[in-house]
Parts: structure tokens; sequence; C-alpha cells
């Protein structure tokens, strides 16, 4: 049985695994699989990942598997990303401003491909949702590409599109829940 918890519930050395197989995942799920260089490569991995487990550690759910070994993971952030200065360089945030005001929440979801399908992915969302409820935000959001198969489970877990913007020559999609409802 899949077991979700947030990384800072596991031990210190736990958490070293767990940081690794994050790394891991995010990589095999990622859409861009090579790089002009390693310092791109370090780039792109800060992007999207690094700066959720340095400045919102608090705020990434890991999925455990039978071994312990973490399958998948959220990282997410609750500040308004088309307010803070560290998201500055993701130009789609600030398309999207009279949106982040209302669901200000936003998170990075993956798994192991031999795990996807199975509810879990559902589970990590909702455990990033209930913690967003619990801190008081309004609402949190995806944004994620026009027509691709995660839209579906997204809108299963009653996100809804509500804006659309293009982002290098693709159109994208923000998909907000509302926590008020
Ligand atoms: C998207 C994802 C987190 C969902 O978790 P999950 O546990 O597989 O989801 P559930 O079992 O609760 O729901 C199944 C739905 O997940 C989505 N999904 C499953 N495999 C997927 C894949 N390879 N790529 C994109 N979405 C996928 C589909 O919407 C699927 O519903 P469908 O079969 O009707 O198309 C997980 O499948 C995954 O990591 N996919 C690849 C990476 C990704 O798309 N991450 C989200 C980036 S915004």
């Amino acid at each position: 049985m899949t077991r979700i918890c947030r990384l800072l519930d596991l031990s210190a050395n736990a958490q070293l695994e767990a940081t690794a197989s994050i790394a891991r995942i995010f990589f095999a799920a990622s859409g861009t699989q090579s790089f002009a260089s390693p310092d791109a490569k370090i780039a792109f991995q800060e992007r999207w990942l690094g700066r959720y487990l340095t400045f919102d550690p608090g705020l990434v759910f890991v999925a455990l598997g039978d071994e312990g070994m973490v399958v998948g993971y959220l990282a997410g952030s609750f500040d308004d990303p088309a307010s803070t200065a560290r998201f500055s360089d993701v130009g789609f945030f600030k398309d999207f401003a009279p949106l982040t005001r209302r669901f200000p929440g936003h998170l990075h979801v993956n798994l192991d491909a031999s795990l996807r399908n199975g509810g879990v992915g559902s589970r990590l969302v909702d455990a990033f949702c209930e913690a967003a409820r619990a801190a008081g935000l309004p609402g949190v959001h995806v944004v994620t590409g026009k027509g691709v198969r995660n839209v579906g489970f997204y809108e299963r877990l009653g996100f809804i599109e509500r804006g659309s913007t293009l982002s290098h020559g693709k159109e994208i999609v923000f998909l907000g829940r509302s926590l008020r409802e």
C-alpha cells in the first residue's frame, strides 16, 4: 500500500534518499529530455523543482512504496507566483496574475511510470489542497499544456480551466480549484 507523507516527516537520512528519488522521477517525467549543457540541466531542475525544496520544504509530499522508496512526489508553494520574486523568471505567471490572486497556491506532481493510474497522484493533490485549505488559501492552481492527458486528472479533482496563454509557442492552460466551495 502506498503511503503519503510530508518529506519533512522522514528521518534526515531518509530525506536525503527521498530527495535523490524525487530528482530521478522529475527528470524521467519531464517533457524536456536533452539539455544544451550541464548548467542548463541544473537551471531546469532549479526552476521546476529545486526552489520548491529550498523555500517550501514543508509543502513537499511524497508517496512511499512498499519498500519505503519514494515512488512519487508533489512540490508546491502557497505564495502567489505572479507577485513573488523567486518566480519572476517564469513569464506565464505574469499573464495569469489576475487568476493567481484568486488561486495563489500551485503545485507540481509526478509519479514513477509504474505507479500511474492507481489514484496515488490524486492522494498527493488532495494532501496539498487540504494543507492549503488549512492555511486559509482561497484556491490553488496548476499550469499545463492545452489538451494534454493530465488535464482530465486535474478536472476530476475539481480544477477548472480559467484561462490560457502562449508559452514558447505552445498553448498552456491555467486550471484553478477553489477551496472555498
Ligand atoms: C498526472 C499524474 C500525477 C496523475 O497521477 P495518477 O496516480 O496516475 O492519477 P490517477 O490514477 O488519480 O488518475 C489517472 C489519470 O492520470 C492522468 N495520467 C495517467 N498517466 C499519465 C501520463 N503518463 N501522463 C499524463 N497524465 C497521465 C490521466 O488523466 C489519467 O486519467 P485517464 O486514464 O482517464 O487519461 C501521473 O500520472 C504522472 O505523474 N504523470 C506523468 C507526469 C505528469 O503529467 N505530471 C503532471 C504535470 S502537470
